[in-house]
Parts: C-alpha cells; structure tokens; sequence
C-alpha cells in the first residue's frame, strides 16, 4: 500500500496549485472536485484533472482524483472523466453505505477490463465524514477494493452540529470509530485537515495526537503543511530504536520461558511487541 503520511489537496481546476503539487515531494496529491471546486467549476475541475493526469509527472506522488458523493448527480461524468488516464486511486467523500463504494467499484473494475489494466489496480479511499457514515461503517469498510478511510472533521461536525474548538474533542468518537474500522479490516487511517493553516505549531500538535491515536496519515490543504505532517507520521529514530529493542528482548525472553519481563523498569509482554512490530512497519513503509 501506497504510504499516505500527507494527503495534499487542491481544487481540481486550479492548475496552478495542481503543477506546483507535483514539485512538493507529498506522498499523495488528491485533485478535488467535490467541495474544494466550487459548482460552476465542476466541469472545468474534469478538464483539469485529466490534463494534468496526461500531462504531468508526478514523480513519487500518488496521484488520486476526489469525486463528487454519489448521489450528489456528478459522481458518473466525475469518474468518467479521469478514469481512462489510470490514475492511483479514486477518493469518494460522504460515504454512507457499502453500495456507494460498490457502485465506483464496479465502474473501475469495467475500466481495468477494458484497457488491460491488472485488477484491482487502481484503488478506492473514503470520506466518512456524517452521523449515518459513521454508523454504517462496519459494512462499509469490508469492501475489498479499499485501502483507506479518510476522517472529515469540518463535515462531520456539521452533520452531528458540534461546534468545532482547537482541542478536537467534539471528534474523538468519530476519529476512533474510524480507527477502529480500519484496524479490524487492513486499511489506512487518515486524520482531519487543521484548516487554520498558518498554524505551524497546532498543525504539529494535532498530528503528533493523531499519530498516536493510530492514524496513519493525515488530510492536508496547503504546501507549508505537508513537511510537518509527513514528519509527524514518520517514526522517530528514538521510536525505531526501542521498537527494535523491544524485539530482539522479547525473543530472549521467549526462550528463556518468560512470556513478560522487564526492559528499562517497564513491563514488555505480547501486545508491547506488536506495537513495535508496527512502529517497524510504518517505518519502513515511510521509507526509513
Ligand atoms: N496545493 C498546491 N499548491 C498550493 C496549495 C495547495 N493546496 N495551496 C496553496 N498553494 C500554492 C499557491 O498557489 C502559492 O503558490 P506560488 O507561491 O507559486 O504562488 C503558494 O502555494 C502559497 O500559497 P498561499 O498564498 O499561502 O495560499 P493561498 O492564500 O493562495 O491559498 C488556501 C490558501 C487555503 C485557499 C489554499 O491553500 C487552498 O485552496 N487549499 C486547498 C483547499 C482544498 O482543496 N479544499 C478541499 C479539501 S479539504
Ligand atoms: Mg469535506
């Protein structure tokens, strides 16, 4: 799976941000035609997108496109339009139910069929992001072309009608419902936007609190955001150091009969290892 550490998004008929995305070094670069396009830009966001998807070389950037909600009435020329440049994935926001993922699945396996392209190949995240997404998400997220579930914090917000303050608390449930969601199924997590973007030091405060809920990337809407947040989700040397500690000790121990021992006055047992295993891992994928 494609690390996603930042999620950089643009309105998809702004080529200006779209060109300067591609020389920024972000894991993921999402063209957005949903809320970030206003309505009478929606066909010139199509237009821009594919351009940009023939056009550009995005280097080590995952190229996704982010569609109107399905049902929305712009969702088919949305995808139809982008689809046949194959880019990485498809972002779908509002997801409420299995069947909308469903429905953008069955349009992307048609297009793989039909130009060649192996199955699967180009892959599916969501928006889950209201009161009826969040409680349907043990069905939604069992849908096998999935790699992520993004948490939209602002939409969120006013579908339950929090007020939404600098500590996030009004989102706590429905980040971990999410976190959950995508532990028990082998999908990303990827954390609200800080929209107050000139903020270096509450970006870096939320995104460190995100990391370590679980999430493991975070949405992010301008270029001075993305270094801070791909820092926050790359574990650190320290944190790398420890987790191999805790992994060759814990094989010591194992031998020796010991099922829990103690490393530095701490307890380390089972559940300790598979955190380091995962620290490991999130390493790795980061390219560390
Ligand atoms: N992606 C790529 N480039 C971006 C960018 C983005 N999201 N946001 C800003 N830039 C570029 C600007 O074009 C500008 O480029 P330049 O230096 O070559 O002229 C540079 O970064 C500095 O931008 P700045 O002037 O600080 O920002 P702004 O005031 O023009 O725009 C926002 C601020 C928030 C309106 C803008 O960042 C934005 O539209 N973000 C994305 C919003 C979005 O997509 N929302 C929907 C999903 S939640
Ligand atoms: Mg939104």
């Amino acid at each position: 799976m494609h690390s996603r550490r930042a999620l950089l998004y643009m309105p998809g008929d702004n080529w200006k941000m779209i060109t300067k995305s591609v020389t920024l070094g972000v894991d993921t670069i999402c063209m957005d035609m949903e809320d970030g396009t206003a309505i009478n830009k929606k066909a010139e966001a199509r237009v821009t997108i594919a351009k940009a998807l023939r056009e550009l070389d995005f280097g080590a950037s995952e190229k996704l496109a982010r569609i109107n909600s399905v049902g929305s009435g712009w969702e088919k020329d949305d995808i139809e339009a982008i689809l046949p440049y194959h880019l990485d994935g498809i972002v779908i926001p509002k997801v409420e139910s299995f069947e909308q993922v469903e429905w953008a699945g069955r349009i992307i396996e048609a297009a793989e069929l039909k130009n060649g392209w192996p199955i699967n190949s180009i892959r599916i995240l969501i928006g889950v992001e209201t009161a009826r997404g969040i409680l349907n998400l043990k069905e939604i997220a069992v849908h096998p072309r999935l790699d992520a579930i993004i948490c939209g914090g602002e939409d969120f917000a006013a579908s339950i009608g929090a007020t939404r303050t600098k500590s996030a608390i009004e989102l706590l449930y429905a980040r971990q419902a999410i976190l959950v969601a995508c532990a028990a199924n082998d999908l990303q997590a990827i954390d609200i936007v800080t929209i107050d973007y000139k903020d270096q030091k509450a970006l870096r405060i939320e995104a460190e609190f995100g990391a370590g809920l679980g999430f493991s990337g975070k949405q992010v809407v301008h270029p001075n955001q993305a270094p801070v947040v791909q820092t926050a989700f790359t574990p650190s040397d320290e944190a790398i150091a420890y987790a191999k500690r805790i992994i060759s000790t814990f094989e010591t121990s194992q031998k020796e009969g010991k099922g829990a021992y103690a490393l530095d006055g701490k307890m380390i047992d089972m559940p300790l290892l598979k955190n380091a295993q995962k620290v490991l891992a999130r390493a790795k994928a980061a390219g560390r």
